[in-house]
């Protein structure tokens, strides 16, 4: 089964509403690339703030889709701050990402959580994205494996459940050493992990690994995705900081998909 790739940016809590009018003109300008060309299909999506997601959805050129970088696990109600997801998708977005490590880190949030907000996302029609990935004492420990099986088996009924529905379910592996410090995983050892997962998807009940895409995300950049998105299980990517920049986003998406030499 052929999986389309995805090269999403996560903008995490950064630029102004400028910056995402600009950026959004830059993507138009720049044309869709390829990206959408029949025999070159891509998913691209990006994460702003919430306060920008329906300027976002409204400014960006049709090919690309706009995400949420946080959704409630509840339907709504008294929960100050917090975003559900029917209002996601009331500002225009069809993406979430639940359990970034950055909220499991700073928001304390467990496996069981992550499991309902992407639940919730998925009832309300967004394509959950869910971010795993262990931590370097984790790893040095040898704990990556559990790590991992824990995180994921906890979701394992959601992306059952949004197996073959529209878009699906996504999994990002995300190894937090690798986060914002410029020190990407390996290609060998990315693939080792999206092996690992893949082969965890197809061992639950039906099997989720051929429809459930994985996307790596840790440093990724110009000068490693294309190494990274030759591996078999790596289906695109989740960028962090190379997705502030328009021309660094579209840079690596045209080498990812081998649509010109990123220029
Ligand atoms: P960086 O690409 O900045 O390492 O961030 C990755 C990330 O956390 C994306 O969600």
């Amino acid at each position: 089964m052929t999986r389309t790739p995805i090269i999403a940016g996560n903008w995490k809590m950064n630029l102004l509403r400028a910056d995402v009018t600009a950026y959004a003109e830059a993507l138009a300008a720049a044309g869709p690339s390829g990206a959408q060309a029949p025999d070159n299909e891509v998913d691209v999506v990006l994460f702003p703030t919430p306060v920008y997601l329906g300027l976002a959805a409204t400014a960006m050129p049709d090919w690309v889709a706009v995400g949420a970088q946080d959704v409630h696990a509840e339907d709504g109600g008294a929960y100050t701050g917090d975003v559900a997801a029917a209002q996601i998708v009331d500002a225009g977005a069809s993406w979430a990402l639940a359990g970034h490590s950055e909220r499991r880190q700073y928001h304390g949030e467990s496996n069981d959580d992550v499991a309902r907000k992407a639940r919730r996302a998925l009832g309300a029609g967004l394509v959950p994205v869910v971010c795993v990935g262990e931590t370097l004492e984790q790893r040095q420990q040898d704990q990556t494996e559990a790590i991992l099986d824990a995180q994921l088996g906890a979701v394992l009924e959601v992306l059952a459940a949004a197996g073959g529905a529209g878009a699906g379910a996504v999994v990002a592996y995300e190894p937090v050493w690798a986060i914002g410090t410029g020190l990407s995983a390996s290609p060998e050892i990315a693939a080792s992990v999206h092996g690992h997962l893949r082969a965890r998807l197809n061992g639950h009940q039906g099997g989720l690994g051929d429809s459930t895409r994985i996307l790596y995300g840790g440093s990724v950049n110009a000068d490693n995705c294309r190494d990274l998105i030759g591996r078999t299980d790596i289906d695109g990517f989740l960028i962090g900081g190379a997705s502030l920049d328009p021309a660094s986003f579209l840079r690596i998406i045209r080498l990812s998909t081998g649509s010109g030499d990123g220029s």
